[in-house]
């Protein structure tokens, strides 16, 4: 048994969490049920790191990057190229604007997820599943029973690529949107991954050569409000398990942080923005020349926020590929700072220590 004292008193935790798991109904369902304290599963200890703050009028943002025109303009996207680098190598995080998805494909998709979360319960509950093998799946918390505690968050999980599902695996309120969406994020990402080969000083497709674009999964977040926001976390501090991620996030709530420099950073949302952010993969192909920002979601009162995040990887399916610093990178004085790794083995490696607040990269570091 494992006992906690966080709440007050001793439970049985690994019961509470097989009840929670069991219920199907995920935080939506704690919600739903009128619940008005946090749950003791939920409870994250005070952090002991003392991470600084300044006062938020000096705080630098998070660049935003306008593609507007890129496209047959040689001298704005050597620009932006160098934009992309700069915040790649700084921030590992930046905002695209004018990168050619559509305002309306958007809110459709954001619509779409909640729809998902917000459909009859029952029906919902029939894709409910943990384990990496399902090409689609909802859950709340994918790491419930190996993090220290668990998130206020339920998410569904769509492996799109590099097998495309077919329609009628797809959960039918947002079917057809996640297919048009995936589409169009499969357009950005590849050109991204030229913007960023040719920031590394490499050939525009030498990424796209070696697969980073070739996996692809859509992860629709959905954050209920919460009673008590200060005792947990919406999403604890993690940096991604993939090469890339394009994250549409919600309007109006916010609650997106990255931790840069030893300080949390918001993430501010613009309308029509989406926020791109470097995986812990392509930190380890570039040798660590782009960095895969620690980042958390706040829990927060009001809500639901819903954010859709797109996930260049391939999950559940094996490739026997195998990622290292890029050989072009390297010198005497740049020598490689890690083995060389496959997908599967980052994967398992990541999933078996959940979000516990340290980097899955440790592992793999010479
Ligand atoms: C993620 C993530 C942030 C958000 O999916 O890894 O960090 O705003 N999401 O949901
Ligand atoms: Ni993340």
């Amino acid at each position: 048994m494992n006992l906690n004292h966080e709440n007050g008193g001793t439970y049985d935790r690994k019961s509470e969490l097989k009840a929670f798991d069991k219920t199907k109904a995920g935080v939506k369902g704690l919600v739903d049920a009128g619940i008005t304290k946090v749950p003791g599963i939920f409870i994250h200890p005070k952090t002991t790191q003392n991470y600084s703050s300044i006062s938020t009028a000096n705080k630098p943002k998070i660049p935003i990057i306008d593609l507007q025109g890129i496209h047959g303009n040689e001298m704005k996207r050597r620009q932006v190229v160098e934009a992309v680098g700069e915040a790649s190598e700084t921030w590992g995080f930046f905002q695209v604007v004018n990168h050619g998805i559509p305002g309306n494909v958007l809110e459709e998709i954001q619509r779409g997820i909640r729809g998902f979360h917000e459909q009859d319960t029952e029906v919902k509950k029939e894709w409910y599943t943990r384990g990496l093998t399902r090409m689609v799946s909802y859950n709340s918390n994918f790491d419930l029973y190996t993090a220290p505690s668990a998130n206020w968050r339920d998410t569904l999980f769509c492996v799109m690529a590099p097998n495309p599902p077919h329609p009628q695996q797809l959960p039918p309120v947002c079917s057809d949107i996640l297919i048009k969406y995936s589409k169009e994020v499969e357009k950005l990402g590849g050109f991204l991954f030229e913007l960023l080969s040719e920031a590394l000083g490499l050939h525009p497709n030498y990424l796209k050569d070696i697969e980073c674009n070739q996996g692809r999964a859509i992860l629709g977040h959905y954050y209920p409000a919460c009673p008590e926001p200060d005792l947990t976390f919406g999403t604890s501090k993690h940096a991604d398990n993939n090469f890339l991620t394009i994250l549409l996030q919600d309007d109006d709530i916010g609650g997106l942080q990255v931790l840069h420099q030893n300080q949390w950073f918001d993430v501010h949302a613009y309308p029509g923005a989406l926020v791109v952010n470097i995986g812990d993969l392509l930190q380890l192909v570039s040798n660590d020349r782009f960095k895969s920002s620690e980042h958390r979601v706040l829990a927060n009162q009001d809500g639901p926020r819903v954010s859709v995040a797109c996930f260049f990887n391939t999950y559940a399916v094996p490739s026997s590929r195998v990622y290292g610093p890029i050989k072009e990178l390297l010198s005497e004085e740049n020598p490689p700072k890690y083995r060389e790794t496959t997908l599967k083995e980052y994967e398992d490696h990541f999933h078996a220590k959940g979000l516990d607040g340290t980097s899955a990269l440790l592992h793999f570091r010479l």
